[in-house]
């Protein structure tokens, strides 16, 4: 099963509990939840009290996607605010094997992101230890933006390389995903896609997830 995992940083946070109900009772398989720190991404979104919101009321797989400087010293916590995947980012980490360990000591799913302009050969080595890697479709800050088409040569390769490993790494795509480019994303390999404004600024993001949803399953 192909999963779409809805961003929830484009969702109407003044109706939050709804949003998440929402996305509890829509096809969606996952929250797609943006940590961004205002460092090592030019935009700042939110913590703490917002990942305890979807704790305790997302009934769906957490997936939290770390755009911070040493998101070593998160981990912890947002192991314990119920993240079931935690995503760091290659160029943010100093030591990305010891933090991918670390994450999975936590009994957490460990992914790793990579920016557009990052060579994905650099994840050759590290294939084997990480649940997911989280190929970037745009430069990480805000959503709305243009998906770049570079990503689909990336992901031919990226797909590649864990065949030859013939490890169960996921790939996700995250950035400018729609209905316009799904299919082609899974054709070449992708499992996860995450879509925040193509479902969150439609008139029926209920229904969006659903067409996304049927369109690659
Ligand atoms: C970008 C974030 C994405 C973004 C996706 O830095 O990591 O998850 O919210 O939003 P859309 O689907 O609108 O590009
Ligand atoms: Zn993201």
């Amino acid at each position: 099963m192909k999963i779409v995992a809805p961003s929830m940083l484009s969702c109407n946070f003044s109706e939050l509990g709804d949003e998440i109900e929402m996305v509890n009772k829509s096809k969606a398989g996952w929250f797609h939840l943006d940590i961004m720190d205002g460092v090592f991404v030019p935009n700042i979104t939110f913590g703490t009290p917002i990942l305890e919101i979807f704790n305790s009321l997302g009934k769906k797989h957490l997936d939290m996607h770390l755009m911070i400087i040493n998101p070593e010293k998160y981990i912890e916590k947002f192991a314990g605010l119920g993240a079931d995947t935690i995503t760091v980012h290659y160029e943010a980490c100093d030591d990305l094997e010891k933090i991918i360990g670390d994450i999975k000591k936590l009994g957490v799913k460990a992914g790793v992101a990579i920016n557009p302009n990052t060579d994905v050969s650099l994840l050759d080595h590290l294939l084997e230890e990480i649940d997911l890697v989280c190929l970037m479709s745009v430069f990480p800050g805000f959503s709305g933006q243009k998906f770049i088409p570079e990503t689909f040569p990336r992901l031919k390769e990226l797909k590649r390389m864990i065949n030859e490993k013939n490890t169960n790494t996921l790939i996700q795509i995250d950035g400018g995903v729609s209905l316009n480019n799904a299919q082609e994303l899974i054709s070449l390999g992708a499992d996860v896609l995450v879509a925040g404004s193509f479902v969150f600024k439609s008139d029926s993001p209920k229904e969006t997830i659903e067409k996304l949803h049927s369109a690659i399953n």
